[in-house]
């Protein structure tokens, strides 16, 4: 692991952002994986700007989304679709038909999950994945569990990852409690893997996925693993290391 740490998340996003550019002017076709939550905002919008002074041609870029609710469909306010069209797809000339969010509404989840897992592999597999680290640990929707979910698959929530996420609804009772996720076998085929932590309360998280034993408690620390993983923290973030 590759540990970088920055004075504030702006300028993790305009570094982390300056990675997905050099993939993409390298290769305008690339496959990109992309996260939701409020970790990436600053790498998507140093990527929109630039965009915007015409460095980045997205026409070709693909993209794969780690995650989604269940039970909320896409024009929902707080889909992780509608998310990602507000903060990054909107904004930059992506073709829509070459965007991947998963969609988890069929009357078969087990076939959507592997349909999923089936588009990363044709598209030829993902050359830069992001990630953000839940407080507890969790990469995606990758819950602290007893072994590593390989593929593909559907979640139960935890109470932890309920309450982080009660800020962007009304109440904990319109958080939706599961979730389709990648899979960690998924996240690890990724080529080239970002992970970006921020703020003191991610502290503790950071320094199980990089200090701690490889332990699907703490499912980031499978990142120890990965061959070309860059971790982007702040100073908060990195304080107990
Ligand atoms: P956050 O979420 O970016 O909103 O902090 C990260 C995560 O839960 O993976």
């Amino acid at each position: 692991m590759e540990i970088k740490i920055y004075k504030d998340a702006e300028s993790i996003g305009r570094a982390a952002a300056g990675m997905f550019a050099a993939k993409i002017i390298e290769n305008p076709k690339c496959v990109l994986g992309m996260a939701t939550g409020s970790t990436p905002l600053p790498t998507y919008n140093a990527l929109i700007e630039l965009y915007n002074i015409n460095v980045l041609d997205f026409r070709m870029v693909k993209t794969f989304n780690l995650d989604e609710y269940v039970g909320i469909g896409r024009e929902h306010g707080q889909s992780y679709y509608r998310f990602m069209f507000d903060n990054l797809f909107s904004k930059v000339n992506i073709s829509p038909k070459n965007v991947h969010v998963p969609n988890p509404v069929s009357k078969n989840f087990e076939d959507d999950c592997a349909a999923y897992d089936a588009a990363i592999e044709k598209s030829g597999g993902i050359d830069l994945q992001i990630l953000g680290i839940g407080h507890n640990g969790h990469i995606a929707f990758n819950e602290p569990s007893k072994v590593f979910p390989f593929g593909t698959h559907i979640v139960n929530l935890t109470k932890s990852t309920i309450e982080a996420n009660q800020r962007f609804f009304k109440n904990i009772d319109e958080v939706p409690k599961k979730a389709m996720t990648m899979g960690i076998g998924s996240i690890m085929k990724a080529r080239e893997i970002i992970i970006i932590a921020t703020g003191k309360e991610k502290a503790e998280a950071v320094k199980a996925m990089i200090k701690g034993n490889v332990d699907p408690m703490c499912p980031a620390s499978v990142l120890q693993l990965h061959h070309k993983v860059t971790v982007f923290l702040d100073k908060e973030a990195a304080s107990l290391l």
